[in-house]
Order: structure tokens, then sequence, then C-alpha cells
């Protein structure tokens, strides 16, 4: 059984709604994703690539059910998402999680780094005794490579990347099984990008995670993934193995993805 399972996945944003008049609906809407159906595996990671406004961070969302779709269904180890109960829905939220592109945008600047990686198992976990959370926290820091030096610190103190680190050890603090990284190395410098990608590989080894990673980049998406899908204006135009899709690309918009991409290194 597939980890998570979509089905004709749509979801339509209705611009403007309240200024429509008459019969111009359909101009005002937008298929941001459109008929989506993709299967996740457990331990696999699936890059999702394609052009800005292709629909990669509202399929990533809806997988979450941070945003409703307009139809379709969403499978995570087989349980209806769509149908969850509230209760239900929080217990499976502690097991997917999302990582966000902006290291500046998600981290509240008011709260100490202890206090925003503590935060998620202060609200769903089972940790209660304060010591006990200190040092989950202190494990979570150096699983990313960072240290309790910097527990009583605030974000605005550290670099793009640092911060990240911080990001991505408060998404791993309930021990979650999937992980949505929405173009997380898209806003910091290269070499920067390339750690934090070597760090997401590396806790994918350690932890047994699930990632569906989101990028713009074909050379970062094919460092990291097992699998590829390729979306255009909100549909699944190709989806393969690495090799596949990197060496055989069928659909013309993934030979002109790969064509705009140089060969990098990561
Ligand atoms: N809240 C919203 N309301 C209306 N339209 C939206 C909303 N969010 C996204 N859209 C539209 O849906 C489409 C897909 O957007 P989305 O952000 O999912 O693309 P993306 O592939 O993640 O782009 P990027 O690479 O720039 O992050 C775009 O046309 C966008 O303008
Ligand atoms: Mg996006």
């Amino acid at each position: 059984m597939p980890l998570v399972e979509i089905s004709n996945l749509t979801k339509i944003y209705s611009q403007s709604e309240s200024a429509l008049g008459g019969t111009s609906r359909s101009r005002n809407e937008v298929r941001a994703v459109d008929d989506v159906s993709l299967d996740i595996h457990a331990g696999e990671t699936l890059g999702l690539v394609g052009e800005s406004g292709s629909g990669k961070s509202t399929l990533g969302r809806l997988i979450l059910r941070l945003i409703e779709p307009t139809s379709g269904s969403i499978r995570f180890e087989g349980r209806d998402l769509l149908a969850a109960s509230p209760g239900e829905m929080r217990r499976l939220r502690r097991d997917m999680q999302i990582i966000f592109q902006d290291p500046f945008a998600s981290l509240d600047p008011r709260f100490r780094v202890e206090d925003i990686i503590a935060e998620p198992l202060l609200i769903h976990g089972s940790e209660t005794a304060k010591g006990g959370i200190r040092a989950r926290v202190v494990e979570l820091l150096r699983a990313v490579g960072l240290d309790e030096s910097i527990l009583q610190r605030f974000p605005h103190e550290f670099s793009g990347g640092q911060r990240q680190r911080i990001g991505i050890a408060r998404a791993l603090a309930l021990r979650p099984k999937f992980i949505v990284a929405d173009e997380p190395v898209s806003a910091l410098d290269v070499s920067v990008g390339a750690q934090i990608v070597n760090l997401l590989a590396q806790l994918q080894r350690d932890f047994g995670l699930t990632y569906l990673f989101i990028s713009h980049s074909m050379p970062v998406v094919r460092y990291l993934s097992t699998r590829i899908a390729v979306m255009y204006r909100g549909k699944i135009v190709e989806i393969g193995s690495t090799d596949q899709i990197t060496e055989r690309p069928q659909h013309p918009y993934t030979r002109s993805l790969i064509e705009a991409t140089p060969e990098v290194a990561v």
C-alpha cells in the first residue's frame, strides 16, 4: 500500500467571486491542480518539478490538508484524509509536516529557538515534563547539525541556512513519516542549499522519512529524488524514475525543463 494515494485531486481557486457579474465565471477561475492522481511510496523521495504557477505548492498543501480540494481524494496509510474526523486529523497531522521555502518568514521572530522547536511537542506530544521537552529539543538540534548553545537565541540572530535547520528540527519534532519540502533551498545560496539538501538526505536515512520534494530546479530534484513528477498548468504531465525522467524524458515540457537547466553538481 502506498503511504500517500491521491486520486483525481482538483483545486479550483475562484478569484474575486463577489466581483463577478453575469456569465464570465470561468475566466475568474484558476485550476491550480487539475485532476491529479499519484502515489507516494514509503521511504522514497518524490521530486515535484514545474515552472512558477504550475500548482506545486497547491498540490503539496492539499496533500497535508492545509487547504481543501474542490474534488478528489487523498489517502494516507489507506485512511481517507478528507473523511477524517477532527480528532483523527489531529493525530494524522503528527505524521505529516511541511518545510517552507522562506526561512525568514516561517519562524516566529518573537520566540526563542527552544520554544519554536518545543511548540509542536507541547501541542501534540505525549511528553509534558519540562526536562523531557528540553532534552528532546536538544536531540533535534543535534540531528540538524546545531547544538544547545542556541536554545535561548532568536531567529533574527541566524543566517538563512541556520534558520532552515531550525525549521527542519521543528518539522521533525513529532517524528513524522512524511514531509512536504516546498522549495526548501530556493531562497538560499547554492553552497548553503547543497548543505541543506545533504542534511535532508541524511535525515531521511536516519529517520526513515518519505519526502515530497518540490523545486523548480531539475538538478536539485535529480540529486535527491527516487522518482520525479513533472507538473505543468495543474497537471502531472510525466512521472517516472529519476533516470527515466532525466535520461529519457517523453514529454516536450520535461525536455524543455531539462534543457533549461545546466548540469550542476549539488
Ligand atoms: N490562494 C490563492 N488564491 C487564488 N489563486 C491562487 C492561490 N494560490 C495559488 N493560486 C494560483 O494557483 C496557481 C498555482 O499556484 P502555486 O502556488 O501552487 O504554484 P507553484 O507551482 O507552487 O509556483 P511557484 O513555483 O511560484 O511556487 C497559480 O496560478 C496561482 O496564481
Ligand atoms: Mg510554490
